[in-house]
């Protein structure tokens, strides 16, 4: 057996992570991460939930530059999933309502991804795997992008990004999400991969006997109902969205499901009221496993569900990454 070493930046529940590994057990390697960074208490605790024994640095920016050589460990491949809130369309317009920066702009989260850099250009792991919102494609005219890849391209060799969408690779959501990916070594074009378009239903991902509790109460059920033919009038938004269990796809889930579930309420029949789907469904329809153990409230299980990557799709991307490193036959090291 050979070994792949990682780190996972902005782990949050260690969605790039299980992809990685997933990909690197059907080519027959040992993945390795060396380190996760994570500074959200919360999504610690479920990341430890599943990998107990991971080095942490809980805030990135604690590293200083300097100082990236000593701490970072050396690994082959770099996964970052970096804070997209402030390049999202929710993030930038509840931003602007704040009058607060968004983008790069925004010192405390939009600059990340010069953290990232710096760790990139020091360390030079064999590639690397960015996911953000298909938004930051366009955020800016394509400014922001442009500059992003205009940086990596100093050390890497980066293909022009993909945007996949959750639904084509056999999950039963909208999840649109922009790829960047980056190789220390040209070894030809790459191709993202494919999409399967495997068919699924949003029944497929569903508890068979949910708790009753996800039921909406009659008292949200009529507010939901109001709000929405004032909305209509006002000719602002639909308010909730009903999806039907036979239905193709779910609207994208995001974070904010915990506040009321509005964007995705399930319908249970004629009369009765709608259901939200409960924290194990969003991380179904994220992809993953039965297994993954979380033990944090419904409303921190929500977040760090609605803030994850689509495994089916990331795994897929980080196949194509191995093979890609494969065949520069530089990648295999023994195992000890
Ligand atoms: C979009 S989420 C990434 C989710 C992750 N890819 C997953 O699969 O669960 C971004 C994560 O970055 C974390 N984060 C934000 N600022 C950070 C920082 N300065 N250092 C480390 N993590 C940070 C957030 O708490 C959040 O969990």
């Amino acid at each position: 057996m050979k070994k792949i070493t990682s780190i996972d930046l902005f782990a949050g529940v260690g969605g790039m992570r299980i992809s990685l590994s997933r990909a690197a057990k059907r080519l027959g390697l040992i993945d390795d991460c060396k380190l996760y960074s994570e500074i959200d208490s919360y999504s610690r605790q479920t990341y430890v939930d599943n990998f107990p024994k991971t080095k942490l640095i809980e805030d990135i920016k604690s590293v200083a530059r300097k100082d990236i050589k000593k701490i970072i460990p050396d690994h082959d491949i770099l996964l970052a999933g970096f804070p997209c809130q402030p390049f999202s369309r929710a993030g930038i317009s509840k931003r602007k309502n704040l009058k607060r920066a968004h983008g790069f702009d925004d010192k405390n989260q939009g600059d990340l991804f010069f953290n990232i850099l710096d760790i990139l250009n020091t360390k030079k792991p064999k590639a690397f795997i960015l996911e953000n919102v298909q938004n930051l494609k366009t955020y800016q005219n394509g400014k922001i992008l442009n500059q992003i890849l205009k940086e990596l391209r100093v050390n890497y060799y980066v293909p022009d990004p993909k945007i996949l969408d959750a639904q084509d690779f056999g999950l039963a959501q909208r999840r649109k999400r922009i790829f960047i990916v980056g190789f220390l070594r040209f070894n030809g074009e790459f191709d993202f991969p494919t999409p399967t378009y495997k068919k699924t239903t949003v029944k497929d991902f569903l508890d068979l006997y949910p708790p009753k509790k996800y039921i909406i109460s009659d008292l949200l059920w009529s507010s939901h109902k109001k709000r929405k033919i004032k909305n209509k009038k006002a000719g602002k938004g639909f308010g909730f969205r009903l999806t039907h269990p036979r239905d193709k796809a779910t609207v994208t889930i995001s974070a904010r499901y915990y506040k009321d579930g509005s964007e995705c309420l399930l319908y249970r029949g004629k009369n009765k009221n709608p259901r939200r789907l409960t924290p194990r469904e969003v991380f179904r329809l994220q992809g993953f496993p039965e297994s993954f153990k979380f033990s944090v409230s419904d409303l921190q299980a929500y977040k760090q569900a609605g803030n994850t990557v689509p495994i089916n799709v990331v795994d897929k991307v980080c196949s194509k990454v191995l093979v890609y490193i494969l065949k520069q036959n530089i990648l295999y090291k023994k195992v000890a």
